[in-house]
């Protein structure tokens, strides 16, 4: 349920940033109807089904205080739940991030759909708490549908506590995450020896370490997996700017190099969620459609990573 402290409508809102330029209001925001059916994969801990894209926030929504910033993200999250997203990913380690979600998601009218996932990223019980329930505050919600562990961080103490709060109701699951690789050993002992819903890491065309462990091992847990970085922070791109996409990337419906990476990543099927963060709309639209139509087979996913490093 959102706070009712919000009370600027959307109208209001927009109104307030001069700023918006028309061609921004103008962008094609919803892809076409017989596209717009994303593809979901269940949470093996309940069988809730999850659009298979979701959507970061670190960077991009950390922009308080700036409103032509906040305008244009106003639209990129109407994109994102006209499309079909519910997930969105925050943490209290992304600055302004999760009050920005807050703030435009009371603007928002698809925020009924809303997944909120954010995370605890201190240290000790009563730390762990206080920032918590500021994270509610700020994303306007009374429940926090999954809150993770940020980074492993005391993840010790916070785990007992998520455990707690998921029985009174104020959390739905609990995961824990991270995005270096010096921490998958520990994550996977984490995976072996606890009760959790989500786990989260990074996996992308160029980085594919999970592969050997974290992703087998959560699917034999029944964990479900929240991919980050998709891109590689954006980086992705530079290795393909000015590159055609091969043909064969019709096979899978594929019509980006967006879409390509993210795609290749759907395709796992031990993934339940990708959350690639954008600050744009035309990026959303077009990160939102590797969500639906056909999908590559594993002999396509040896071509797309035998072809990404060959450029
Ligand atoms: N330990 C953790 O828990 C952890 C660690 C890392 C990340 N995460 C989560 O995972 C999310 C995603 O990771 P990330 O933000 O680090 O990186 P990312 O999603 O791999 O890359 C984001 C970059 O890609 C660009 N981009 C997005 N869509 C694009 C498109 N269609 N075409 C071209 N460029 C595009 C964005 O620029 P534009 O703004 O120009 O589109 C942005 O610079 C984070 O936001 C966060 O929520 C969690």
């Amino acid at each position: 349920m959102i706070d009712s402290n919000i009370k600027m409508t959307r109208r209001s809102f927009l109104g307030t940033v001069g700023t918006l330029t028309s061609a921004m209001l103008l962008a094609p925001r919803r892809l076409p109807a017989k596209e717009s059916r994303l593809l979901l994969r269940p949470i093996p801990s309940s069988g809730e089904r999850l659009p298979v894209m979701g959507m970061g926030t670190s960077r991009t929504f950390d922009v308080q205080g700036d409103s032509a910033a906040m305008g244009q993200l106003a639209q990129v999250l109407a994109t994102f739940f006209d499309n079909g997203g519910r997930l969105i990913d925050s943490s209290p380690m992304y600055g302004s991030a999760e009050s920005v979600v807050g703030k435009l998601l009371g603007l928002e009218r698809g925020k009924s759909r809303l997944f909120a996932a954010t995370k605890v990223w201190t240290d000790g019980r009563t730390d762990g708490i206080a920032q918590m329930e500021r994270s509610m505050q700020r994303l306007g919600v009374d429940v926090i549908d999954l809150m993770q562990i940020h980074n492993l961080r005391d993840w010790e103490t916070h785990l007992p506590v998520l455990g707690e709060w998921k029985q009174k109701g104020r959390i739905r699951y609990i995961g824990i995450t991270t995005s270096h690789g010096r921490d998958h050993e520990a994550l996977a002992k984490i995976l072996q020896t606890e009760t959790l819903d989500f786990v989260q890491f990074s996996y992308n065309i160029a980085d594919r370490t999970a592969d050997e462990r974290l992703l087998p091992l959560a699917a034999d847990h029944g964990v479900a997996v929240l991919i980050n970085r998709p891109f590689q922070r954006g980086s992705l791109f530079k290795k393909t700017q000015g590159q055609g996409l091969p043909a064969w990337s019709a096979e899978f419906d594929c019509h980006s190099w967006a879409q390509f990476f993210l795609k290749f990543i759907i395709a796992h099927p031990d993934v339940t969620c990708v959350i690639p963060a954008t600050s744009k709309v035309k990026h959303m639209v077009d990160n939102m459609a590797a969500g639906v139509g056909r999908l590559p087979d594993a002999d396509l996913r040896r071509r797309m990573v035998a072809h990404v490093a060959s450029l």
